[in-house]
């Protein structure tokens, strides 16, 4: 997949600079033509010749050559690139892309770059959890750049967070899969976040979903060539590649009449949203006013992913989500059949690393051919594409569909 693709390698300045060796090694190996970019501080931390014999191609990093006044030009190499990967990015590089700024040969070609652009940030736990970071991480994001998270572990300052750049072989799945574009011409519905059930003008009836989960899916869909809609509750997310719309609901009802209309015309859905199971069978036009105590009558909504399972053709793919505290594997076994659903992912409230808000998820997928896949924790972002993985198997075994 990666077979003759012409791969920009950007190395700025922090100690896992050495990985790019191995980095490059791999894209080579995958038969890329490789070319490195290197910043002054970079090359202090592995050697400019070490990249240049890796790679098979001089190593760039001056405008010019001072020895006969050739210019390396950043349009060129941008014009030049498939895909530019810079890895590590240093909080330093990170915020210079954010703000436009050029003073290096690596930071004109990203302003030049016509390539979609994979950014690999490597830092220290303080400096990655800053505002100024997170803030230019999202501005890349917002820009189109397709963000490979940093991982948890313990970091060149010997303190332990999230802050390590991600690891060659991850880098370079990442980099495959959007060249694979498997969902090119497909299109997919996610849904995300809680609903709010409304109670009367000022409160409502809800539950702890932060979107997280649902927005990581529709994104690395959205990478891989989909055309995603997002039917999402209220979050503080935004989504960030272009291919995703997203339609905002709040109640379960809005994101039924939603999903309903939607779902004949999609290829794959993915019910990601934690609907709330019950509404407050009437709505109080005014504050219901303070007394000593309060019945409120419930029903109970649609649910969205069975309602979707009964309709569902032949060929279209129907995913759901189930988090339970207790008699996990059956639950979601009982729900799978219930909605009709392909596959149901499943996740415990009883690990520590899942559930709602937290960054990191453990799910097992349970397959409609009763197949379990059991995966690690991991962050939500490459829970996702192990979703996305699953989707695409599944997908392939389809073989004449039309919508
Ligand atoms: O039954 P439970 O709420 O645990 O089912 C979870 C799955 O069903 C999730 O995929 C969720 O998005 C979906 N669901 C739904 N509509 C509801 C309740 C759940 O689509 N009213």
């Amino acid at each position: 997949m990666l077979t003759g693709k012409h791969i920009l390698v950007g190395i700025t300045g922090g100690i896992a600079a050495y990985k790019a060796a191995t980095l490059v090694r791999l894209l080579v190996k995958k038969n890329a033509e490789v070319k490195v970019i290197m910043t002054e501080m970079a090359k202090r931390f592995i050697t400019p010749l070490t990249m240049a014999t890796l790679s098979k191609n001089p190593v760039l990093a001056d405008f010019f050559n001072p020895e006969n006044g050739e210019w390396n030009s950043h349009v060129d190499l941008g014009l030049w690139a498939d895909a530019y990967i810079i890895a590590p990015a240093t909080a330093n590089s990170v915020g210079k892309m954010a703000a436009g700024i050029a003073d290096n040969l690596l930071l004109t070609a990203y302003l030049s770059a016509k390539c979609p652009v994979f950014v690999a940030p490597a830092m220290d736990l303080d400096m990655y959890r800053h505002p100024a970071t997170l803030g230019n991480i999202e501005t890349l994001q917002s820009h189109g750049d397709i963000i490979i998270e940093a991982e948890s572990g313990e970091l060149a300052s010997g303190l332990e967070g999230k802050g390590r750049m991600a690891e060659p072989e991850t880098i370079v799945a990442c980099i495959g899969s959007y060249f694979e574009a498997p969902f090119s011409g497909l299109r997919a519905l996610v849904t995300a976040g809680p609903t709010y059930e409304k109670i009367d003008p000022v409160r409502f009836i809800s539950n702890y979903s932060s979107g997280k989960m649902g927005y990581a899916i529709a994104e690395t869909l959205a990478q891989q060539g989909a055309d995603v809609i997002l039917v999402s509750g209220p979050t503080h997310l935004s989504p960030l590649h272009p291919n995703i719309r997203r339609v905002n609901v709040i109640s379960a009802s809005e994101m039924y009449e939603e999903c309903m209309h939607l779902f004949p015309s999609c290829n794959i859905a993915v019910m990601c949203a934690a609907v709330a199971d019950f509404t407050p069978e009437k709505q109080e036009e005014n504050k219901i006013k303070q007394k000593t105590d309060l019945t409120l009558s419930l029903a109970k909504t649609k649910d969205i992913a069975a309602e979707l399972g009964k309709i569902k053709r032949d060929g279209q793919i129907l995913a759901g989500f189930a988090l339970e505290t207790d008699n996990e594997l059956n639950n979601a076994r009982e729900k799978l059949q219930s909605k009709n659903l392909d596959f149901i992912v499943l996740n415990s409230l009883n690990d520590t690393d899942s559930g709602f808000g937290i960054d990191t998820n453990k799910i097992t997928i349970i397959d409609s051919s009763g197949e379990e896949t059991w995966f690690e924790t991991k962050p939500k972002k490459d829970v996702a594409r192990d979703i996305a993985s699953h989707i695409r198997q599944k997908y392939g075994q389809i073989t004449d569909f039309e919508l």
